[in-house]
This record gives C-alpha cells, sequence and structure tokens, in this order.
C-alpha cells in the first residue's frame, strides 16, 4: 500500500478516536454530574477515566506521530504557517485535558466516598467540576480549529 495513503488513513483514524472519545467522555461525565447521584457518578466517572487513558491518551499520542510523519512523506515543510499554529492549539488542547483528567479522577474519588458515607456531594467535588468544565472548552474549541487548518492548509503569512 502507498505509505502515504497508509499514514493519512491513520492520522484521520486516530483524529476520529481522539475527538470522539474527548467529546464523548466529557459529554457522559457531564450527564452523570447532571443527575447529582454519587453512586452514578463514581461509576461513570471510572469509566470515563479509563477511556480517556485508554483511547483519548493513545491516540493523542499518536495524531502528532503520524502527523509529523505524514508532513515528511507528502512534501511538507514543518515549518508551514498552518502546521505552526496547529502546533500551538494542539498544545493548548493538551495543556487543557491534562488536568481535566486529573480532575475527573478527583472528582469520581469525591463521589465515590460521599457514595460509600451516603453523605451528599461535597464543595471541593463542585469546584474541581467547574474547573474541569472551563478547561473543557478551550480544548475542544482547539481541537475544532486544529481540523480546519487540516482540511484549509491556509498560508496564514
Ligand atoms: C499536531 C501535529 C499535526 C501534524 C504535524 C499534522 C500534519 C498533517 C498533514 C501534513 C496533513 C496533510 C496531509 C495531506 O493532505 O497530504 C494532515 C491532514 C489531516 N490532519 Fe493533521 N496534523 C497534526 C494534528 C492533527 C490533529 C490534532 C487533527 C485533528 C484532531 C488532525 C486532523 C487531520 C485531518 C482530518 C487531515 C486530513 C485533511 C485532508 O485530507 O485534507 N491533524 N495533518
Amino acid at each position: 500500500m502507498d505509505p502515504y495513503l497508509l499514514l493519512k488513513w491513520v492520522h484521520i483514524l486516530s483524529s476520529t478516536v481522539l475527538f470522539g472519545f474527548g467529546a464523548g467522555t466529557a459529554y457522559s461525565f457531564w450527564s452523570a454530574h447532571l443527575t447529582r447521584e454519587p453512586a452514578t457518578i463514581a461509576k461513570v466517572g471510572k469509566m470515563v477515566v479509563r477511556a480517556d487513558w485508554i483511547f483519548t491518551g493513545s491516540s493523542g499520542i499518536l495524531q502528532p506521530v503520524s502527523g509529523v510523519m505524514l508532513a515528511s512523506v507528502a512534501g511538507y515543510s514543518l515549518g508551514e504557517s498552518w502546521l505552526i499554529v496547529s502546533y500551538g492549539l494542539y498544545a493548548l488542547a493538551f495543556a487543557c485535558w491534562a488536568p481535566v483528567v486529573g480532575l475527573q479522577i478527583r472528582a469520581t474519588r469525591l463521589a465515590a466516598e460521599a457514595a460509600r458515607s451516603a453523605t451528599p456531594l461535597p464543595p471541593a467535588y463542585f469546584s474541581a467540576m467547574r474547573l474541569w468544565f472551563w478547561l473543557g472548552w478551550p480544548a475542544f474549541t482547539a481541537l475544532l480549529a486544529v481540523y480546519w487548518l487540516m482540511v484549509a492548509k491556509p498560508q496564514l503569512w
């Protein structure tokens, strides 16, 4: 098979897993949070954290690796303006996503403790979720912008 097509297939497939799991796990955890039921939040949180490590994490590594390989096979310079802006946006998305995983673990642990002791969700849980919510948006928006840059490949300067 043509190495270019193979790499592009991997790169696009990986972006689907990255974006799909990123948005999908966030939606699931937010839906669980809205129930305000500690046991539900703890259960869904555990699944979401696992899925984020396995799928979002691995595709998050594969994405820039396959991207750089793709650029060299396709004959693009790594200094193309649309690629440089993509690196920045991808770094921003990663910088927001990494603490989000930590916050998910914290919120899940607090919900599990509340479920075990049959007490309401503590204020620390709500502060973790507030930060989780607000860090998710820049990561999501940055990836949308990267998708556009990948598709349009504009010369920005
Ligand atoms: C951060 C490092 C990245 C690099 C170096 C990179 C590199 C590239 C290159 C060179 C192409 C052009 C292939 C071609 O059309 O010949 C491409 C296409 C593509 N990239 Fe990336 N990429 C990166 C990250 C991402 C991310 C984060 C996403 C989405 C989450 C993404 C999604 C896509 C898609 C969907 C295409 C296909 C566009 C098309 O066929 O017109 N890439 N990438």
